[in-house]
């Protein structure tokens, strides 16, 4: 089964390492039948797309401005990354929910800046260690998706992945179990054929992230019910994440 396989780098390496990282990526998965798609800072993102071109890899990048230009010191427009062949956009991860202060009300309209634009999004939804000890994943969840979707139209949704990253399995070594992870992937498609349609909720693509590594990555991103996985600091190893990434799910 054809699956997505994410890196997100975080703030990790430099534009020269991302040259030998794309040339390498690019020759190691060409016989690839997933989709890939890498999520480097920024700053890596014109040599990625130099040594990617042509290659099984699409480009992402790990944030985006929610509005759509003008006097905004330091930030980076949808526009921006789509001129230059940037297709994916992380929208919503927890690092930047958390330590930015990144509001539901601020990743809606991101999000709605991205599709504006015709960025995919990939929207990071997850609940932490409290709300899980509280049995209130489920909810936390529902939330972050429904304020996340707001406004957002049906058509405009295959233009959304969903990643599922429980933000106590984020860098940490511990992963959600498989009938834990299973559960919530089925709760979001729920929510969104509630949201939407049944059809919706069915072709929606949700991803898994949070402590995937080479050994756990294959028992997990075969799970039928998720369309993929997440990676951030396993994908730093352009050899592991090309492993990854060429398996055959
Ligand atoms: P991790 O990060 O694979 O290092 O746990 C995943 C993510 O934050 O997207």
């Amino acid at each position: 089964m054809k699956k997505i396989i994410i890196s997100n780098f975080k703030m990790n390496t430099t534009p020269s390492e991302m040259k030998t990282y794309s040339m390498a990526l690019a020759t190691k998965t060409s016989e690839s039948k997933n989709q890939i798609i890498v999520c480097p800072p920024f700053t890596h993102l014109c040599v990625a797309k130099q040594f990617l071109d042509g290659s099984k890899v699409s480009l992402g990048a790990q944030n985006v401005s929610s509005e759509e230009k003008g006097a905004f010191t330091g930030e980076v427009s949808a526009s921006m990354l789509k001129d230059l062949g940037v297709e994916y956009v992380i929208v919503g991860h927890s690092e930047r929910r958390t330590k930015f202060k990144e509001t539901d009300r601020l990743v809606n309209k991101k999000i709605k800046t991205a599709l504006a634009n015709g960025l995919k999004v990939i929207l990071c939804i997850g609940e932490d260690l409290a709300s899980r000890q509280a049995k209130q994943a489920c909810a936390v969840v529902k939330k972050e998706l429904d304020d996340a979707l707001k406004g957002i139209y049906e058509n405009e949704l295959e233009g959304v992945i969903i990643a599922y990253e429980p933000i106590w399995a984020i860098g940490t070594g511990k992963t959600a179990t498989l009938k834990d992870i299973q559960k919530m992937v089925e709760l979001i498609r729920k929510e969104i054929a509630y949201l939407y349609s049944d059809k919706a909720g069915q072709q929606i693509n949700v991803v898994y992230g949070g402590s995937i590594d080479i050994q756990n990555y294959k028992k997990i991103i075969s799970l039928a019910c998720l369309n993929g996985a997440l990676i951030g600091g396993a994908s730093l190893n352009v050899d592991n994440f090309a492993v990854i990434a060429r398996e055959n799910y």
